[in-house]
């Protein structure tokens, strides 16, 4: 019986969330921390992860139910499909989008569906925005495609050389949860909140042709007023303004939150990347030294 196991990459935002979903410009760069899925005919439906093993099941696995859904009429009998990863879930490191990606590209190829790689980013962004209420294609598209690029322009830039350090909260949150209070808040006051989104947007202008020039002084400065701008939508917690600061204070050229906020991830570029990771595991934070990558879903 054949097994196929595709990988795909979680990336992290320079510029630009929660701003993206009411469209303004965002920059995102997959980065070399990979969800693998396996996929194998079964008698029935069988999804296996660290959160447990069940069929199809939108409280324990909404993502890969919906991408069995998808795929059912390509499907023979079941499918077993069997997740690892290194993204913890909920991480704001596009966890679900790269579990979803990879899903289905793996059902894809197993049982030769024909689809190409932009109907499978287009079928992903459609099940984030179903499972979350709204959604970007920006982490869709970036785990499908890899690479560091502008949304919604799809503009590809060239991979920052700098290191990057991320620093995990180590508590959950829900993105589905933050962008709903974002939007309330928006609703709420029109006049203030509007200008701060266009704002952020307006960042990820300037960071594009400063990550073009290799400027990485001036970018990690726009990435620290937008970590003050994602703070001001209430995305924002103590533990991850924690390890911003200990970040900056370890030597980084700038620190924010990365993805929907509340919890989750911190990234900073930083020529000193072991200072700057030993800072955050000494403010309580798990760091993790990564590099961007080309690599977007693939075959292993
Ligand atoms: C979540 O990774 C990023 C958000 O901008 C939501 C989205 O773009 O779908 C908060």
């Amino acid at each position: 019986m054949t097994i196929t196991t595709c990988s795909a990459p979680g990336k992290i935002y320079f510029f630009g969330e929660h701003a993206v979903v009411y469209g303004e410009k965002a920059i995102a760069c997959a980065v070399d921390l990979r969800t693998r899925v396996s996929v194998q005919p079964s008698g029935g439906h069988v999804i296996s992860s660290s959160m447990g093993t069940t069929g199809l099941d939108t409280v324990i696995h909404p993502y890969v139910t919906q991408c069995i859904r998808e795929m059912e009429q390509y499907i023979t009998g079941g499918v077993k499909v069997d997740i690892t990863s290194d993204l913890a879930v909920g991480s704001g490191l596009g966890s679900s989008a790269a579990v979803t990606i990879a899903t289905l590209h793996a059902l894809s190829v197993q049982f030769d569906t024909g689809h190409t790689l932009d109907e499978i980013a287009t079928i992903g962004h459609a099940i984030e925005g179903k499972v979350q209420g709204a959604a970007s294609p920006t982490d869709t598209f970036v785990s499908t495609m890899g690479g560091m690029v502008t949304i919604p322009g799809r503009n590809k830039l060239s991979l920052p050389e700098c290191p990057i350090v991320i620093g995990y909260t180590g508590s959950f949150s829900s993105t589905r949860e933050l962008v709903a209070n974002v939007r309330s808040l928006k609703e709420d006051y029109p006049v203030t909140i509007d200008p701060i989104i266009r704002t952020i947007g307006s960042l990820s202008g300037y960071g594009e042709v400063l990550i073009e020039d290799r400027d990485y002084i001036a970018l990690g400065s726009l990435m620290n007023i937008n970590h003050g701008l994602l703070d001001a939508l209430g995305v924002g917690s103590l533990e991850l303004s924690n390890l911003v600061w200990a970040a900056r204070k370890a030597g980084a050229w700038g620190a924010k939150t990365t993805g929907a906020g509340g919890g989750g991830c911190m990234v900073a570029i930083t020529d000193y990347p072991d200072e700057v990771a030993d800072a955050i595991s000494s403010t309580g934070g798990e760091a993790i030294i990564t590099s961007p990558t080309y690599e977007g879903v693939k075959v292993e």
